[in-house]
């Protein structure tokens, strides 16, 4: 079965084919982080405008480098939640005309879901259930994949996601936009000692597999302005190293725990954040001592792209799920809760 997949919810047009959920044919992505980088995050309006000029040409080119025509698609795949409203709905509106004008299923994939399927993808022995830690610009979650399609949260956070931290952290550090990859750089960098900057890891009473990062942001945030008001030379290496921990040791502890307390003997990662080299091998580490299997996508697959979508969406259609023309965008959706008809 072949899939057209469209992804628009943030910062990135992607185009996608895929063949029976786990083989890519085309995978586009168009990043437009150079333009919101202007403005330190991203700006929704900017965003929209963006894809909608993207989206036609990227699906043109997934078709050409897939060496398919449009006849060839079978199903179009969607992003519809969670995700910027106004973002979300280009692909949305793209997607709706395609499936109408082609005749073929139209496949509402939930984005987090497909962040935990380019595990598929990445891993083609990989089959649920395993423990999947779900971080990225707006989620960081310990999720459960059950089945294909039937998940659980386990843990989430109850304020700032992992990768609106990281992000908050490098804007005032002054290391640009995005900050995942400009802090995870300058922190591999340092070859220094370990310097104990007091740093908090979140916790929340009662809710042992949750986590909170606006402490520890604002701790952050407060050691680089007293060091600009006191005139003192700040160690960003050693700072951003330091913050790497903390965030790794409010995550990778607890997605242990909860593989061993609910009795998964498998991990995978998935989503942008993801991609931090402190955390994965921390991971790497930690599951090795605790003999569980680890899923570590390709840097290429953590990110946003659409062939993530095309795989959650094979197995969302085999699971018979179908939208109509009155798939909406919605901003905020568990990733719990199944594709529901409006
Ligand atoms: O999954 P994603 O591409 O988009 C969302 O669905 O949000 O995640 C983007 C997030 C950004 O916050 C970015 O700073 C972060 O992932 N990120 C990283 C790294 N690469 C990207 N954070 C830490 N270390 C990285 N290497
Ligand atoms: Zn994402």
């Amino acid at each position: 079965m072949i899939i057209l997949s469209i992804e628009s919810s943030c910062d990135e047009t992607a185009a996608a084919v895929t063949l029976d959920g786990r083989t890519v044919l085309a995978n586009e992505v168009f990043s437009q982080a150079d333009l919101h980088a202007l403005y330190g995050g991203v700006v929704p309006e900017i965003a929209s405008r963006e894809h909608i000029k993207a989206v036609d040409k990227l699906a043109d080119a997934a078709l050409r480098t897939a060496g398919i025509g449009k006849t060839d698609i079978d199903a179009i795949a969607v992003t519809y939640a969670p995700g910027l409203i106004g973002a979300l709905l280009v692909g949305v509106s793209f997607a709706k005309s395609a499936a109408l004008g082609l005749g073929v299923p139209l496949i509402p994939v939930h984005h987090m879901r497909g962040h935990i399927a380019a595990n598929y993808i990445a891993f083609p022995e990989l089959e649920p259930p395993f423990l999947c830690l779900v971080v990225s610009g707006g989620h960081s979650m310990i999720v459960g994949a059950d089945s294909y399609t039937s998940f659980r949260i386990i843990g989430t956070t109850r304020d700032d996601a992992a990768g609106e931290c990281f992000d908050k952290v490098a804007r005032v550090l002054g290391l640009g936009y995005p900050g995942g990859p400009a802090i995870d750089k300058l922190a591999q960098s340092y070859t220094g000692n370990p310097v104990n900057f007091n740093l908090p890891i979140g916790r929340v009473d009662g809710r042992e597999f949750d986590c909170s990062f606006s402490g520890l942001k604002t701790v952050i945030v407060n050691i680089a302005h007293n060091a600009v008001q006191k005139g003192e030379a700040l160690d960003k290496a050693a700072l951003t190293s330091a913050f790497s921990q903390a965030v790794s040791d409010a995550l990778v502890p607890r997605t242990i725990e909860a593989a061993i307390r609910f009795g998964y003997d498998k991990i995978a990662v998935a989503g942008g954040v993801a991609a931090n080299s402190r955390i994965r091998a921390d991971l790497e580490r930690a599951c090795s001592e605790k003999m569980l299997a680890l899923y570590r996508p390709p840097l290429k697959l953590c990110a946003d792209n659409a062939a993530m979508i095309g795989c959650q969406g094979y197995y969302e259609f085999l699971a018979g799920t179908r939208a109509g023309s009155d798939l909406n965008g919605i901003a905020s959706l568990s990733i719990e809760r199944g594709y529901q008809h409006p």
